[in-house]
Parts: C-alpha cells; sequence; structure tokens
C-alpha cells in the first residue's frame, strides 16, 4: 500500500519526483520533505535542474512521474484553475528579478494583487503596497518605473511583490546573482526577516555559498539529477565528497582546466589584435 503522507512531514514533499525533457534527464527520482518555517538551500552546477525543481513546487512543470504535495494535498495534477488559489500563497522570486518595464513600481505590486482579488478600494491599495515597500525598504519609489532603479533595488522591488499576497512559502531562484556583496547581504537580511518576523518557508535557489551559509537552516545539493548532499552549513563545509568541495570552494576539475590550456593555445595572436 502507498504510504500516507503525512501534514507533519513538511509544508511541502516531493515523492519520487522525476523529470526529464527528451533524453536529458534533470530530476530523477527526487524525494524531499520541507520543514515550515525554515530555510532550505538549493546549490549544484549551472545546468543541474534547481530552477526546474522549483518549478515543480508550484507546478509551472508538471513531472513525469512522482508527487508534489503543499499542506498534505497533492498538487502536481490539479488543473489550473484550481492550482491559482494555491499559488497565491506560495511568492516566486524569478531567475533575473522579471520586473515588468512597463509598469511603475507601484503597478508591479498591485498587478498579482489584481490577478487574484477584487479590491477596488484604492486607500487599501496604497496601504498593501506601502507596507510592502517597507518590508524592503523601498517604500517613497512607488511612481519609478523598473529602468531607473539598481540592480539590487529592482531585486528588493521584485521581493516585494513576491510578498504581495502575504504568501506562507517564497522560493527565490539566485535572488543575489548580480548583486555586489553588501547589495547581496541586504538580501540575505531580507530572506532572514522574512523567516524571523512572518515564518514565511524559504525555498532558495543560489550559487552564492556566503548567502547559502548565512540565511540556510539546511543546504541541499542537486547532481546528475539526485540529491547529492542533504546537511545544515557546518556538514556541507566538512564534507568529504570531492565533488562538493570543488564546487562550495569554487575549484575547476583538472579536465576543465586542460579544455581552457588547448582552447587558449588555439587562439592566435592576430586574432587577438584584430
Ligand atoms: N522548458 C524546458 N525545455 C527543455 N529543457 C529544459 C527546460 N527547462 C529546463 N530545461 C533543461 O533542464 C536542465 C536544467 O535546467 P535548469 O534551468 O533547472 O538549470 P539550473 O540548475 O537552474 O541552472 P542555472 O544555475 O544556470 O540557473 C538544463 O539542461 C535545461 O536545458
Ligand atoms: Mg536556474
Amino acid at each position: 500500500m502507498e504510504k500516507k503522507i503525512q501534514p507533519s512531514d513538511g509544508i511541502i514533499v516531493l515523492k519520487d519526483l522525476s523529470k526529464s525533457f527528451g533524453k536529458n534527464v534533470v530530476i530523477d527520482d527526487i524525494s524531499l520533505t520541507v520543514e515550515k518555517g525554515k530555510t532550505t538551500v538549493i546549490i549544484g552546477p549551472s545546468g543541474c535542474g534547481k530552477t526546474v525543481l522549483i518549478k515543480h513546487i508550484i507546478v509551472l512543470l508538471r513531472p513525469n512521474s512522482g508527487e508534489v504535495y503543499f499542506h498534505d494535498q497533492r498538487i502536481d495534477n490539479l488543473p489550473e484553475k484550481e492550482l491559482n488559489a494555491i499559488r497565491t500563497r506560495m511568492g516566486f522570486l524569478f531567475q533575473g528579478g522579471a520586473l515588468f518595464d512597463s509598469l511603475t513600481v507601484y503597478e508591479n505590486i498591485v498587478f498579482p494583487v489584481r490577478q487574484h482579488h477584487h479590491i477596488k478600494n484604492q486607500k487599501k491599495l496604497d496601504e498593501l503596497v506601502k507596507t510592502k515597500l517597507a518590508m524592503v525598504g523601498m517604500d517613497g519609489f512607488q511612481g519609478a518605473y523598473p529602468a531607473k532603479l539598481s540592480g539590487g533595488q529592482k531585486k528588493r522591488v521584485a521581493l516585494a511583490r513576491a510578498i504581495a499576497l502575504s504568501p506562507e512559502v517564497i522560493l527565490y531562484d539566485e535572488p543575489t546573482t548580480g548583486l555586489d556583496p553588501i547589495r547581496s547581504d541586504v538580501i540575505n537580511e531580507l530572506i532572514i526577516k522574512l523567516q524571523k518576523e512572518l515564518g514565511i518557508t524559504s525555498i532558495v535557489v543560489t550559487h552564492d555559498m556566503a548567502s547559502a551559509y548565512k540565511i540556510a537552516d539546511r543546504i541541499i545539493m542537486l547532481h546528475n539529477g539526485k540529491m547529492l548532499i542533504d546537511g545544515d552549513a557546518e556538514q556541507i563545509r566538512n564534507h568529504s565528497d570531492a565533488v562538493v568541495q570543488r564546487f562550495i570552494n569554487g575549484q575547476a576539475e583538472k579536465s576543465d582546466l586542460k579544455a581552457l590550456r588547448q582552447s587558449s593555445a588555439d587562439i592566435k595572436i592576430e586574432d587577438i589584435e584584430q
């Protein structure tokens, strides 16, 4: 008999999840239980399936096999209409921020609210936007267009939009990529603040190990479609696996360097001078 998943198992449960695109097996039978109120960080090399994995959590992608549960309810097989209600309970900070450039900061934040609720009261909307922007330190920027904002400010506005509907879970896809260390740390502090003050469950995909160590209750590393490691910061730092150590310390393999030497030897001076 199939094991009944219990609510105590976690706010989000992935069970025997597999996903392929054609012959490309990206997720290979992964099971994962995400604890409520905790910050789970997902690391792993580019293209290993981090974004694909978290897109399954809000069912932007559907698995080839396996199941996704949110609060003990199976969601991977729900029709789009029913998923909309579930998605209001999860915020998603997309890789790259993805604000609407033609809309002001105010309109960007109001966008998901208008999609899911029929709040007509202008004062209520103004208050909501103000509160969300204040949480990320961006109150006062309501009338600005994204083009006028720095990378860090855009990420903060995108975060304000992700929390517009007061979600229980936030999925962050590389929230600090492209930011300098100080601005990255502002985002780290925001993730911690949302967890502490609002009890939000966070799942954060990152390449930024300083950020991972700072915010994570738990770190998972994906490799070849599987979870290679699963532990706290200390366990990851001290992990004996060479693949893990090379990844967290940013060391290329000898074979990578050999390929690099080979390709630079092929470049002729004439090519550089052109
Ligand atoms: N919609 C899609 N159709 C076909 N292949 C896809 C699709 N989405 C992702 N893939 C493939 O799945 C694999 C994993 O992609 P994914 O975007 O999850 O990587 P990632 O770990 O997030 O990488 P990065 O760190 O560069 O963001 C890649 O080989 C990618 O080409
Ligand atoms: Mg990605």
